[in-house]
């Protein structure tokens, strides 16, 4: 194996600026509301921040404290630390599960980051106004609509703008971990907060700006948010909801990038002895404060005040169209729409951008410390694999089908697979004692001994019970509402693979998974071949004799 100089940020601020990085992304603007209005506000918020408490802190602990201790091994990548933590030879098959989910998600994700790109450029060429119809714009744009054509380069087409963001995801990888995704996220997160404050200003401020609609101001938008009840239902009737549950989970993991090897991987750069237990609760803190305080705060009474209850209601669950179409479009009419229109879009490109970059790092790390690739080399095999990827999302765009399957299986599924395996290991395989003795040393702050508890049964119970509520709700298709008549409906996801008439493009997108699939558990088969004669040709490497890193 080649000697390589040790990657590491410039110091725990750099591994919390870049974990911010990765968690603030497009759930936190456009995810975050969109599920929000669907289930109504008040009471969904209820179960997201219980999901926080009792999976979001855990898991990014977990994750923190197990990337630190690979990081000593000399491993990098979720399959390399779970393999030098655990010694059992599943272990690095779970962890390959994080290769697969992030660059999966990658090959959609730069879709839309890639719409953010076109978008901010065409709003700073001033190509839109007051009368600029966003959803034929996007129609366009995207290929989605009828008369879409999906590849196409004009300024007004996803083509030109995928490759750019493409490119550049590629060029910062390429520099590294200080120099490209730390520098990346040391300008991005600052400029797209001052974005967010200017935006956040402007609807703040709005107060009622239909005075014949006394109802539709900020209050009650923001009203609309946090009221756990509507009039006439109590909360009870809301929480009653299964599907209220499982989208807070689902919300929570994507949004703090949890059950997937980002934060594994970047954990794995810091020191033995740097903090990890305050760190991870900084970086989920800042990510909260952007998902609730500007995502939240910005778009439902945005959306609230100019489009009422009913239109915000309209909205429920469709995350692109509240980003891409409505919310652009709200923003046009207020004064100074076109000025926010570029700050819009120019947020949501920097947010998305320092999110891509982090689901590249761990099959980078992956690479070169699996095949043993240099890093020319392994950014070179990822770009091939997840252009392939992206192509075939950008190819089948009509009705964004490739995108929404994908996202389907791999955010739901997939997530929870890897996250409750994290969670297992870290309570019950190292043991919660021993793996909290790790996550305290060194933590400048003090972790309190109900952790214990929390991380090692009630974590895992509830994981399973999300997954279980999954399963019965959304692949067997029993709608069940607690003290309400129960219905029966396979989801669309599974129909369109098995149903009586399935949609070739989504049994396409399955195949494209399952191939993805096999080719990462034959690249981790083959690293943990090579990690076994390296094992037992030099003493493993310890704290203690460093230079064997
Ligand atoms: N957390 C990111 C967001 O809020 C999205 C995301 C999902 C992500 N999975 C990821 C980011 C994996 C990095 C790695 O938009």
């Amino acid at each position: 194996m080649t000697l390589r100089t040790p990657e590491a940020w410039t110091g725990r601020f750099g591994a919390i600026l870049a974990v911010a990085g990765s968690a603030v992304g497009l759930g936190n603007f456009i995810r975050f509301p969109a599920q929000a209005a669907q289930y109504g506000g008040g009471a969904f918020m209820l179960a997201y921040f219980a999901s926080f408490l009792i999976i979001g802190i855990p898991l990014v602990w977990a994750e923190w404290t197990l990337g630190r201790m690979g990081g000593k091994h000399g491993y990098h990548s979720a399959a390399g630390v779970l393999h030098s933590v655990v010694h059992r030879p599943w272990a690095k098959y779970l962890g390959g599960l994080g290769f697969l989910i992030v660059t999966l998600i990658f090959v959609y994700y730069i879709s839309i980051e890639a719409w953010c790109l076109g978008y901010t450029v065409n709003a700073l060429l001033g190509r839109f106004d007051g009368s600029t119809d966003y959803g034929a714009f996007f129609g366009t744009f995207v290929g989605a609509g009828a008369n879409g054509s999906a590849i196409a380069f004009g300024l007004g087409d996803l083509g030109l703008f995928l490759l750019a963001t493409f490119a550049l995801n590629f060029y910062f990888i390429h520099r590294g971990i200080s120099r490209g995704i730390e520098t990346v996220c040391r300008y991005a997160l600052p400029a797209l907060l001052a974005l967010a404050l200017v935006i956040l200003a402007r609807v703040l401020t709005l107060g009622t700006p239909d005075p014949t609609k006394p109802d539709q101001n900020v209050i009650n938008g923001l009203g609309f948010l946090w009221n756990p009840s509507k009039p006439g239902l109590s909360v009870f009737d809301d929480l009653a909801n299964p599907q209220l549950w499982l989208a807070a989970a689902s919300q929570v993991f994507f949004s703090l990038s949890i059950g997937m090897g980002v934060i594994i991987t970047y954990a794995s750069y810091l020191k033995p002895r740097d903090d990890v237990a305050l760190s991870g609760l900084t970086a989920a803190a800042a990510n909260e404060a952007c998902e609730v305080g500007i995502g939240g705060t910005l778009t439902v009474p945005a959306a609230y005040v100019f489009l009422g209850a009913s239109g915000v209601a309209a909205l429920a669950g469709q995350t692109i169209g509240l980003g891409f179409i409505a919310l652009p479009q709200v923003l046009a009419n207020m004064p100074g729409g076109q000025a926010l229109a570029v700050c819009y879009f120019g947020l949501l490109f920097l947010a998305a951008l320092t999110s891509s970059l982090s689901m590249l790092q761990p099959g980078i790390a992956l690479l070169e410390e699996g095949p043993g690739f240099d890093r020319g080399r392994s950014v070179g095999l990822l770009a091939l694999l997840t252009a392939l990827g992206a192509a075939f999302v950008w190819y089948f765009s009509a009705d964004l089908k490739a995108l929404d399957t994908i996202d389907f299986w791999v955010a739901n599924v997939l997530i929870f697979i890897q996250a409750t395996a994290v969670i297992i290991v870290f309570g019950w395989v190292i043991g919660i004692k021993q793996g909290l003795a790790e996550t305290r040393r060194g933590a400048k702050m003090h972790v309190p001994d109900f952790v214990g508890p929390v991380m090692k049964y009630l974590c895992p119970a509830y994981l399973l019970a999300i997954f279980g509520l999954f399963v019965v709700n959304k692949i067997v298709g029993w709608n069940f509402r607690f003290g309400a008549d129960a219905a029966f409906s396979p989801s669309g996801y599974v129909t369109d693979l098995v149903g009586p008439e399935p949609s070739a493009v989504a049994r396409a997108s399955f195949a494209l998974i399952v191939a993805f699939l096999i080719f990462t558990l034959l690249l981790v088969r083959h690293s943990a071949r090579r990690w076994q004669a390296r094992a037992n040709l030099t003493p493993a490497p310890s704290p203690l004799n460093p230079s064997s890193r």
